[in-house]
């Protein structure tokens, strides 16, 4: 039998209808949830993730505002105008979008976005506690993976875990997430050698590589729940994931497609953690 589709779309949708309620209730009580999308530069590929996630607050009935700067704005003088947007109390979230220009270090950028307001969980103080599995602000996509994961039923612990991936953004997190559920975890990467040798003996595989067709059918332990987090602009502009989807889908349980997987669950998941950073900072 073929592997069930997980599909993010539709459980996406799911989420964002509750959000929807929740920001009216909010609303009731005269509290309006804030998001600052921030962008540096103008790289179209960050351009379209910006305004999806602008876009998914207005939906929602969040307030949103994209504030782009130029790529040639100081590190001094963008780090402050961050401290402004942690200072202005009408602000609930701000979500600064990677990878920042060359002449500005992301790393001290991350660290400048307050933790309570920093609903990506970059921020070390976050990524810190997602460390030890104390409660902070994860990062979207990993909330978005927990969730497809959960919607399989599957229960985690004891499950052998292969990641191929190890960005601070997906591959590190989601690694550190499946360890505090229980499972076996190995991260593998692109220049893995027999990468075939870990990913077959996969029950959970998560390729967050980048690299359209690196995970084939022959790779892959029958029953494997299969999450393609790449998103490759292939021909015609079309996203492509690292996964061969026909060829897996004879082999895995449950697969996630690209588009339509990961992506609109990590859109949705921005959406969570501005309504728990707005709740947080209301006590509401
Ligand atoms: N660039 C690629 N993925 C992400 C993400 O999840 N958050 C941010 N801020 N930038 C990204």
């Amino acid at each position: 039998m073929p592997a069930r589709i997980l599909d993010g779309k539709k459980i996406a949708e799911k989420i964002l209808s509750n959000a929807k309620s929740e920001t009216a209730a909010l609303k009731e009580k005269g509290i309006t949830p804030k998001l600052v999308v921030v962008q540096v530069g103008s790289d179209p590929a960050s351009t379209v993730y910006v305004e999806k996630k602008y876009r998914a607050c207005i939906g929602t009935g969040i307030d949103s505002e994209i504030r782009q700067f130029p790529e040639y704005i100081s590190e001094e003088m963008f780090l402050s105008e961050i401290r402004h947007m942690n200072e202005d109390p009408k602000i609930h979230g701000i979500l600064v979008q990677l990878p920042l220009p060359k002449g500005i270090n992301g790393q001290k950028v991350l660290e400048s976005v307050d933790p309570a307001k920093d609903v990506d969980g970059f921020n070390p103080i976050n990524t810190g506690k997602n460390f030890s599995g104390a409660d902070s602000f994860k990062p979207a996509t990993l909330v978005g993976i927990m969730r497809l994961l959960e919607e399989t039923g599957v229960k985690l612990p004891g499950k052998n875990a292969v990641v191929i991936g190890r960005s601070n953004i997906v591959g590190k997190p989601v690694a550190v997430m499946l360890i505090n559920a229980g499972c076996t975890v190995t991260v593998c990467n692109r220049k893995t050698k027999n990468l075939a040798a870990f990913t077959s003996l996969a029950d959970i595989l998560i390729s967050a590589a980048g690299k359209p067709g690196l995970v084939k059918g022959k790779m892959v332990k029958a029953g494997a729940i299969v999450i393609d987090v790449g998103t490759t602009k292939g021909p015609g502009g079309k996203l492509v994931g690292d996964v061969d989807f026909a060829g897996v889908r004879k082999k895995a349980s449950w697969i996630t497609p690209v588009p339509g997987g990961v992506g609109p669950m990590t859109i949705a998941s921005v959406i969570v953690n501005t309504l728990r950073a707005c709740r947080g900072l209301e006590g509401a």
